[in-house]
Order: C-alpha cells, then structure tokens, then sequence
C-alpha cells in the first residue's frame, strides 16, 4: 500500500529566527497508511513545524511533501478535504458550547446532520465529555478544552489525524481516553500522526516512529528497532554486595537510589543475573525503555529544554 504521506528532503528555515538554525533539515519520512506514527523529540526538535508543513499551513523552504498522492502546495484544497489537524495548544471556539463546537465542526466537513449528531453523542461518551455537553467552551477547563479539540478530529470522516501534543496537560485518566479513542481511529484503517514528547504514549500507540534533533531525523523505525539500534539493549538493576568495579566490566553503569543500574548487552545480562543470584543480590532486568533510547542517542532526556547556546530559543 502506498504511504499515506512521503515527505522527502524537507527543509525549513524561518524568517527572523534566531540564529541560522533551520527548523527542519534535509527530513525524509515514509508514514504508512491507517497506522499511528509517532515523532517524538524535545522542544524546538522541529515537531510542530514538520506537522505544519506536512497538514498544508506552512511552507517548506525546501523539499516536499505528498499527502495521499496528492502534492502539498499544489494541491492544497483537496488534501485539506482529507486531513483534520489538532495543533499544539490549540482551543475550541470558547462562545460554543462543547456539543455544538463537535458538531458544527463535523457538519462544517459535510458530513450528514443525522450522522454528525450521532458521531457527537459517541465521541463525548468516549472522551468523558457526556456531563459537560451543554456547557460553554469559556466555561472549561484546560484539560477540557483540550479533550473537545480532539474529539471534533477523532469524530470526524478525515483520513490522515495530525494530532500535536494531543494529551499535554492532560489527566493520567483522560490521556488513557484519548488513547483508547485513538487506537479505535487506527483500527478504522485512518492515519494518525502524532507528536508528544511523552515516550510512554508513543510506545502505547505508534507503530513505527520517527525522533527528531534540531531538525533532523536521528532514528526512525518500529520500536522495537529503535531499541535493538542501541549499543547496550539490556537495562538491568542491581540492589546488593556487588562492588561498582565489578558491574563497570558489564557495560554502562550509573547509581540510582539504592543501587545500581546497568546497560549491557544480552550475554552479559545473563551472566550478571547469575552472578547477583550466587551473592544474593536483588537484580530486576529487561529490554531498555524508549526514554533509555533517546539518552543514549541524542544525549539529554527529552524533557530537558534546549541550552540557550544550542542556537534556538525553545518554542512550546
Ligand atoms: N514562527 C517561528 N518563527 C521563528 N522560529 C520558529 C517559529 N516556529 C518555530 N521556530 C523555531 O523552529 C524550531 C523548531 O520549532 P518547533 O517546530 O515548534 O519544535 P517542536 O514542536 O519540536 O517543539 C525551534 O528552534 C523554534 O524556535
Ligand atoms: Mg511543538
């Protein structure tokens, strides 16, 4: 099956910016069709710009993009019939109230009064949302705000979902609702791009996925790929009489609280958990996580904020 969007060689330099940074670099990215493919990176990695550029709003410097087979810049009018976008922090009209906002918007795509009444109804069932239907977006909460926003483009007909940091600020419960709603999309066979820098969601719900640094892609596969694409892939902890000197000779080691951590490969993994069986040592082991990914390749936790000598302001 075709890919649902190929961006290839997109570059991005913004006038004014600070610095000579480009905000997108030489990306080329294959999104599959009617599955959720995440990108993830840390602020001012380039996320929100590449989802501007790819749902039709901002043009590329360089490069393009081809939404549906269709060619972004050219044929805008027709992807945009096709497409429904969450940007970041982005907000319901606030003088609607919650139910009207979801069902103007699905009428406003031509999607049928007796059908946009129903896909309302189910969509506000399915995000929580039953109790404050008839209140007035001003009259919301952030997280509900945010909630309405995706349910209009989780209800509605499109076949590619740009959703930008679709679960920031929300709730542990609510986040899980807007991913069950999410994963109910993808298995309606629609595409779903989504950006966030929570790496627990991207593993919940992606796929495949892309990490981006200062514009760049650095690692791009399913992530189980991105995993075995680290030097130590093991991730083990050890509690006990085994000396720091010792655990230096099985790979990667940092004190945590109470003991010890170690990124090693798998024979060694084996061998340390031997050996922690033999002195008694409480040790706990597994695949490392994405968040142990993303510290080996690019070198900083994702929710570290760009240094101000990185040549780029953070933008949110
Ligand atoms: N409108 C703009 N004008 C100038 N620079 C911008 C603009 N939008 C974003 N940038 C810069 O482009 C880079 C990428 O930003 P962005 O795409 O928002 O990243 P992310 O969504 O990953 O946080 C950052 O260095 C940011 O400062
Ligand atoms: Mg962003």
């Amino acid at each position: 099956m075709p890919s649902a969007l190929s961006a290839s060689h997109l570059g991005k330099v913004y006038p004014h910016a600070s610095g000579d940074a480009a905000a997108l670099d030489d990306l080329s990215l294959e999104v599959p069709t009617g599955r959720t493919y995440g990108l993830i990176g840390r602020n001012g990695a380039g996320k929100t710009t590449f989802v501007r550029i790819a749902s039709t709003q901002l043009a590329p410097s360089s490069g393009r993009v081809e939404i549906l087979g269709l060619e972004a810049g050219r044929d805008d009018r027709a992807i945009r019939l096709r497409i429904a976008c969450v940007p970041q922090e982005s907000r319901p009209l606030y003088f609607l109230r919650v139910e009207e906002v979801v069902y103007l918007y699905l009428k406003l795509r031509g999607i049928a009064a007796v059908e946009a009444r129903r896909r309302t109804r189910e969509i506000l069932d399915e995000l929580s949302l039953a109790d404050v239907r008839t209140r007035l977006v001003s009259r919301l909460s952030g997280g509900q705000r945010r909630r309405t926003m995706c349910a209009m483009v989780l209800a509605s007909d499109a076949e590619i979902l740009f959703l930008d940091e679709p679960t920031t600020g929300l709730d542990p419960i609510a986040r899980r609702e807007v991913w069950q709603a999410i994963r109910r999309t993808s298995r309606e066979h629609r595409t779903i791009l989504l950006t966030t820098h929570y790496l627990d969601e991207v593993e919940a719900l992606s796929s495949r996925l892309a990490l981006l640094e200062k514009g760049r892609l650095v690692l791009e596969g399913t992530p189980a790929d991105l995993r075995a694409r680290v030097r130590f892939p093991y991730r083990v902890t050890v509690q006990g009489p085994i000396p720091r000197a010792e655990l230096d000779s099985y790979g990667r080691v940092s004190e945590i609280e109470g003991g010890f951590l170690v990124f090693t490969k798998e024979a060694a993994a084996r061998e340390l958990a031997r050996r922690a069986l033999e002195v008694g040592a409480r040790l706990s082991m597994g695949p490392v996580s994405l968040e142990d990914v993303f510290l080996e390749v690019v070198g900083r936790s994702i929710e570290e904020e760009p240094a101000a000598d990185d040549g780029e302001e953070a933008w949110a």
